[in-house]
């Protein structure tokens, strides 16, 4: 039986680990590593609970810090775990500061990485994740990715062994997890909020949180915006906000509803009754295309072009104009793809692991 190790570490890393943890403990042995990137409860423990996954095997504690900082006490500790235990493959996912700890700690020991959203890039180096990506692309050995696109990106790169297309797991968590969100919990209930008549915001880009004059012109966005805005506040967020004494202004305004981060199952929910989604995450731009919820995102550039070139997805940047007048007159185009696979993308990127590389016939 192969042995994976698995990396999570923050909260989108939870969800795509989710399905295709289930899948793999069925046929492999998997040691699930939390690097501890993600550490408040509801960062972390609360999707764990929620999605089931198993505990994981290894807490490595490493929290908050500089980037240098944080991926070398990952690198460290991830080091001596792949000593000791010698996995046939390193799983990692997305494009944290724990993808790379965890790929280049394997790639330095001669594991094999795969790398589950592999190809995506944004071309704005100035991102962490952009970096990240680049990095653990050229040293993985199985790179899955969700889009055509992204192995175009690969391809352009000269990466081509190795490179699958299997669809997006994020796709494969929103289809499952759907069915069950609604017996399971009622964020409508729990938090006070009609079911209808209200935009969700979230955000939390380094560039639109941490300089005051961007952070300040979106914060001015949300205050003159006419629509009741639920705005599930990321811990970085909340950090920034305070700091800039931009929180009691927000808190004030009557038409906006400050909460701690939700859960996934909650999050859906919330994401699927919106009229509108004004994010700068990825995951959340996918899940409003999934779910057909028009979505405005405050960023100038995206990996999920798809959804843009679909006219699902506008990109605003942080100018308090053009989110302003997007939130009053964006319409959506129309007609969706499949772009992002068929919900089964988990089965593919097992079956690929455990035949290192070659498709079950
Ligand atoms: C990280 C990822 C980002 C991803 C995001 C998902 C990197 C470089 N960035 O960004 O790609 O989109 O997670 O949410 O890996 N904090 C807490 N409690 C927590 C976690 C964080 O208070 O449980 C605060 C700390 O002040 C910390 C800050 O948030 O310094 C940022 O956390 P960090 O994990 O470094 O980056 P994220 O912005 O969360
Ligand atoms: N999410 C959540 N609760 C929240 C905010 C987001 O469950 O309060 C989910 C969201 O539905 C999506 C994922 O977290 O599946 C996206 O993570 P995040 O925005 O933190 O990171 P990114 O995708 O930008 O890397």
């Amino acid at each position: 039986m192969k042995t994976v190790m698995t990396v999570v570490g923050a909260r989108p890393q939870f969800i795509k680990a989710a399905p295709v943890s289930k899948l793999l403990r069925r046929q492999a042995r998997e040691i699930l590593v939390h690097t501890g990137q993600h550490y408040d409860a509801n960062m972390s423990e609360l999707f764990f609970a929620e999605l089931e996954i198993p505990e994981p095997d290894f807490n490595l504690g490493i929290g908050s810090g500089l980037h240098g900082e944080q991926t070398g006490r990952m690198l460290v500790a991830l080091e001596k775990l792949l000593q000791e235990h010698k996995p046939d493959w390193m799983l990692v996912y997305g494009d944290t500061n724990s993808t790379l700890a965890g790929a280049l700690a394997a790639s330095k020991l001669h594991i094999p990485v795969a790398h589950v959203e592999a190809g995506l890039r944004s071309f704005n180096r100035t991102m962490p994740e952009e970096i990240n990506r680049i990095l653990t692309d050229r040293m993985a050995d199985l790179l899955f990715c969700p889009t055509t696109v992204a192995i175009h990106h690969l391809q352009r790169e000269g990466i081509v062994r190795g490179v699958y297309l299997t669809g997006d797991v994020m796709m494969d968590a929103a289809l499952h997890f759907s069915a069950l969100a609604e017996s399971k919990t009622d964020p409508f209930a729990d938090l006070g909020i009609d079911r209808k008549g209200y935009c969700l915001l979230t955000c939390h880009r380094p560039q639109n949180t941490d300089d005051p004059q961007v952070l300040g012109e979106l914060v001015d966005a949300f205050l003159q915006a006419e629509k009741t805005l639920i705005f599930p506040v990321h811990p970085r967020t909340r950090k920034m906000l305070s700091q800039f004494d931009f929180w009691q202004l927000l808190q004030k305004a009557p038409h906006i509803r400050l909460i701690e981060p939700v859960g996934y199952l909650e999050m859906i929910q919330l994401e699927k009754q919106a009229e509108m989604i004004i994010t700068d995450s990825g995951g959340v731009q996918k899940e409003a295309y999934f779910f057909g919820v028009p979505c405005i995102t405050l960023r100038s550039e995206t990996e999920w072009v798809e959804t843009v070139q679909d006219g699902w997805n506008l990109l605003v940047g942080h100018q308090r104009e053009r989110i302003l007048d997007a939130l009053n007159h964006f319409q959506p185009a129309g007609e969706q793809a499949r772009h992002y696979g068929d919900g089964h993308a988990s089965e593919k990127i097992v079956d690929l692991i455990l035949n290192d590389g070659h498709r079950s016939p």
